[in-house]
């Protein structure tokens, strides 16, 4: 007979950014401790959380299709619940048009309560009407880390929330509320205990983490962060994501250059090369001031590597702007780079500028840039053959039959061997380049 399990069982799907793979962690913590277990699949599932992305509108379309498909299993399982969460839903209006589109949904809730998820089940629990729940505002940082990781060596550790940016095209800092910093003691006791439970690489998460410290007086930078981390004198990696141009600078790339632990590649989003498009974004750099503080960034750090988000198609982009971002592409030599179309958003300053470029323009230059930039991975993926590079082990990959991990530049490397090697740093001499990864021999 098949053993049935008691226990529920929880399914979550996430959409977006790191910060919204790190919170399904903190939603599958959640229901965890209301003690859910995972479900292998949805129709397995008692409870299915999608936790949302709408930054473009396809990652919206992309959600909206998938909660559609639901319906059919909702009617054949009336007791299952669907949660539906993250920035979507916290965008003007969506909460109402979730509910006219899908009223089968049990759970809405935002970006601001999530850590209320149990509670809010609880309300549902004996009523029929579904339970919408949105903050206007965001709320106090709650420091019970509830995180059920996923990512093992890797662990994400969020520093900030939130972005004061207002780039004109972006929805985040509607979505996402003002920047609010987590004080450094409770960030440095996070890190700590996950090194001590045996993680190798930690990545400190927020929109814009050069800004870290600034709603608090700046009395504790993002570099005395830094610093203050990589006390830990033990071997492991230190990444963070996104710093902003706007604010990078000569402080920071001396922690990167004195610190062992801090990995020497830096993701800075360019966004365009053109000056004129820069000002209309409000990114408050030039081009030129962009690639200073690339060239003070080599200077200080020959060997660190640079990656990027690029965005086509912004209104008013012309040809010869479009050039301009060609040509910065290869001026900073980005090791690779997240390639984008515009997409408007609506409530953006840029959704209301006149002059939105065509689809079929947007579609020919993202494919110009997305070549250039290919091309660009390629010949430097190539010159790591013969190479050896140290790489930390994340998966086994069933498919290839070999582990793979990363360098320390992002570069992904893949090995046989007969043992679990997850969490240890492997020495790779490099065989075999193609496209963004490699393939090599352990040495011993
Ligand atoms: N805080 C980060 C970016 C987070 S969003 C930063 O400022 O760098 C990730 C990327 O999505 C952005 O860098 C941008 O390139 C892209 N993006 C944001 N809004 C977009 C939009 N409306 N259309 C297309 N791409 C967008
Ligand atoms: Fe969006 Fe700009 Fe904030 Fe990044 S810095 S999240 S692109 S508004
Ligand atoms: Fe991330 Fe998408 Fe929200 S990129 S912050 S999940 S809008």
């Amino acid at each position: 007979m098949v053993e049935e399990t008691m226990e529920k069982q929880y399914f979550v799907i996430t959409y977006g950014c790191q910060m919204n793979v790190h919170e399904s962690e903190k939603i599958a913590g959640i229901l965890r401790k209301r003690g859910y277990v995972e479900a292998k699949s949805e129709s397995d599932a008692d409870i299915i959380v999608f936790n949302t992305c709408c930054i473009r509108e396809n990652a919206e379309n992309h959600a909206y299709g998938n909660i559609g498909a639901l319906k059919k299993l909702k009617k054949t399982k009336p007791d299952l619940l669907i949660a539906v969460g993250g920035c979507m839903t916290q965008q003007n209006g969506a909460a109402e048009k979730l509910r006219k589109k899908f009223p089968f949904v049990d759970i809405v809730f935002g970006t601001h309560n999530l850590d209320e998820l149990g509670a809010l089940i609880d309300r549902k629990t004996g009523t029929k009407k579904a339970i919408i729940d949105i903050w206007e505002k965001e709320g106090e940082i709650n420091e019970t880390d509830n995180s059920f990781r996923t990512s093992f060596p890797n662990a994400w550790v969020n520093i900030m929330y939130g972005c004061n940016n207002f780039c004109t095209y972006c929805i985040v800092p509607y979505v996402r509320g003002r920047e609010r910093s987590r004080d450094p003691e409770a960030i440095i006791a996070e890190v700590n205990s996950l090194l001590d439970q045996g993680y190798k690489e930690i990545t400190l998460l927020g929109q814009n983490v050069n800004s870290y410290g600034n709603d608090k007086g700046s009395a504790f930078t993002f570099p005395q962060l830094l610093r203050k981390i990589c006390e830990r004198k033990e071997k492991f990696r230190l990444r963070f994501m996104t710093s902003n141009p706007k604010d990078f600078g000569e402080e920071l790339i001396r922690a990167i250059a004195d610190n062992e632990q801090i990995c020497n590649l830096v993701h800075l989003p360019v966004q365009s090369g053109s000056d004129r498009i820069l000002r209309l974004m409000n990114r408050k750099y030039t081009a030129e001031q962009y690639l200073e503080k690339v060239k003070l960034l080599r200077r200080y750090i020959p060997d660190c590597q640079l990656t990027s988000d690029i965005m086509v198609g912004f209104p008013t982009e012309t040809e010869e702007d479009f050039r301009a971002t060609l040509d910065l592409v290869k001026e900073a030599k980005f090791a690779t780079a997240f390639t984008f179309v515009y997409s408007k958003r609506s409530g953006t300053i840029a959704a209301q500028m006149e002059d939105q470029i065509s689809e079929e323009v947007k579609k020919e230059r993202i494919m110009r840039l997305v070549e250039l930039v290919n091309t660009q991975t390629r010949e430097q993926s190539s010159a790591y053959r013969g190479k050896t590079i140290e790489i930390l082990c994340e998966d086994y990959d069933e498919k290839k039959g070999l582990y793979m991990g990363r360098d320390e530049y992002g570069r992904m490397g893949y090995f046989q061997s007969d043992k679990n090697e997850v969490g240890n740093f492997i020495k790779l001499k490099i065989t075999e380049t193609s496209g963004v990864s490699l393939v090599g021999q352990k040495e011993e």
